[in-house]
């Protein structure tokens, strides 16, 4: 499909996949089920999920939630996520949980259980097989759908809650290829409805503290950024439970970036990606893959069918990407080797330079000459608002604190009637360097160029993203 998204180019694409498509592969999407058909799009096998937007449809850019009351939360996947960010928001006021999905029945009746001990009514339970959650979004008493599946449903769910006309959420990554996240833009402008990336870092302390950094100008112009997902998974990813049972597969398919937002989200919200810029082209390069080969040595049983498996993601994915107004950001991914975690976090100025991990400032002229001053000592002057409100409580929660930060701010931006802190193009941007770099990467690391899932609207807006620093 185009790169470009314009409305015509896009439209006649879709209907030509559609005329060509029609019901014999609806059908037969239905019997192969998501999971099978890990890099095809979903918006190919059931094209009558992601219809193109009407010409002329309104774009999502700071668009307000309607007021709700009480903010009817569903979550489809009780995993360990699903179960986690379930804590967090029965920890939030005006939320009730009025139903729960997963393939594995005791998955779901745990976070059912969770439910009632915080003081709810027993939550609808949709437990029959990999597509019940189409009969959860239906649901009448369901405001917002959260999706912590495995990465291949998170698309069909969120295309689906739409098609019902619900707010969705979907863990990282929204969609794995580019057609995914275009059939998403479509269906969220269509159904006047948000579908948001639920990306936790961006609510972090350090991330928050710098964003307010940023905003007052300390940094002065920003040049570059530097992002990543660097998180030794070894071991979870051969478990013979959760998510070993299913993040080892994509290792087998595709040379690329696997987990951009983490480290990509809070740097977009620095540079104001879709406020005034844009991703513009990235150029991706691989390392070898060795990492996992030599864990499964180190570690398998001679008869385990992970035996059966060739690795072909290279260990450490390094992009560059440059922005229409000329920033670059480096953006890498590695989550086979040793190392501490890191998501580099770091970003220059034309005034002052941050690297976290340890997180450490350097503002130009600072007393001391050219030192690193720890973020902690500018707290007290830049701590975010939302850190100083809720920072006590947040802490002892998920991640650091980030976890309850981001269930709050939806529950508020619900309760209030406010745009969310971030929308579907910026879901669709911080999500497609998944299909992008491995694009890159077949050409031998050519540009490729990032659809402008904004188709323009970028270059108006000007309303800030994230929650407000002042
Ligand atoms: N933001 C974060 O910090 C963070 C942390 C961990 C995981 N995640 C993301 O959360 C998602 C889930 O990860 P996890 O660690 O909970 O994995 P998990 O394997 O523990 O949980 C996934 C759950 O989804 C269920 N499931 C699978 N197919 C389903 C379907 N069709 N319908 C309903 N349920 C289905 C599984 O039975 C399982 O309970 C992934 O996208 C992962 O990348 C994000």
């Amino acid at each position: 499909m185009s790169d470009e998204g314009r409305d015509g180019v896009r439209e006649s694409a879709l209907s030509r996949r559609g005329l060509l498509a029609g019901a014999a592969a609806l059908a037969a999407g239905a019997s192969l089920g998501a999971p099978a058909r890990l890099l095809a799009s979903t918006a190919e096998w059931r094209a009558d999920l992601a219809p193109p937007a009407p010409v002329g449809a309104g774009r999502m850019l700071g668009v307000p939630f309607e007021k709700h009351a009480e903010v009817r939360l569903a979550i489809v996947g009780t995993g360990l996520r699903g179960r986690s960010m379930l804590n967090e928001w029965l920890a939030v006021e005006g939320v009730r949980v009025t139903a729960l999905c997963d393939i594995v029945p005791e998955k779901a009746e745990r976070a059912a259980a969770m439910v009632v001990k915080a003081g709810q009514p027993a939550p609808r339970l949709y437990t029959d097989g990999e597509r019940a959650f189409e009969r959860l979004v239906g649901q009448e008493d369901v405001d917002f759908v959260y999706t912590a599946t495995p990465w291949s449903w998170h698309t069909p769910v969120m295309l689906e809650a739409l098609r019902a006309g619900k707010h969705c959420g979907s863990e990282v990554p929204i969609a794995l290829t580019e057609d995914d996240c275009w059939a998403l833009v479509d269906a969220s402008e269509r159904a006047r409805r948000h579908c948001l990336l639920m990306e936790n870092c961006c609510y972090g302390e350090s991330e928050l503290t710098v964003l307010r950094m940023v905003r007052e100008g300390v940094f002065g112009t920003l040049l570059h950024a530097e992002a990543a997902y660097l998180h030794d998974l070894r071991a979870i990813l051969f478990e013979n439970r959760d998510e070993g049972l299913w993040r080892r597969q994509p290792h087998t398919q595709l040379d690329t970036n696997l987990y951009p937002t983490h480290g990509l989200g809070p740097v977009a919200q620095y540079l104001g990606i879709h406020r005034g810029d844009r991703f513009d082209y990235l150029v991706s390069m691989s390392s070898p893959e060795a990492g996992l080969t030599e864990w499964r040595e180190r570690t398998e049983p001679k008869d385990s069918p992970t035996w059966q498996e060739r690795y072909v993601t290279g260990d450490m994915s390094s992009t560059l990407i440059k922005t229409a107004r000329g920033r670059t950001i480096l953006l890498q991914h590695d989550v086979a080797n040793p190392r501490p975690y890191s998501r580099l976090n770091n970003l220059q100025g034309s005034k002052a330079v941050f690297h976290d991990y340890p997180a450490r400032l350097y503002i130009d002229g600072a007393k001391g000459g050219e030192r690193w001053t720890p973020l902690s000592e500018y707290r007290a002057q830049y701590q975010h608002p939302l850190w100083q409100a809720l920072g006590e409580r947040a802490r002892s929660a998920g991640h650091g604190g980030m976890d309850f930060l981001m269930a709050y701010r939806l529950v508020q931006c619900m309760r209030e009637g406010t745009p969310p802190d971030f929308d579907v193009y910026d879901a669709a941007a911080w999500s497609v360097p998944y299909a992008l770099c491995a694009k890159s990467v077949r050409k031998g690391s050519a540009p490729v160029k990032f659809p402008d899932f904004t188709r323009g609207a970028w270059q108006g807006a000007t309303a800030p993203q994230g929650p407000a620093t002042g």
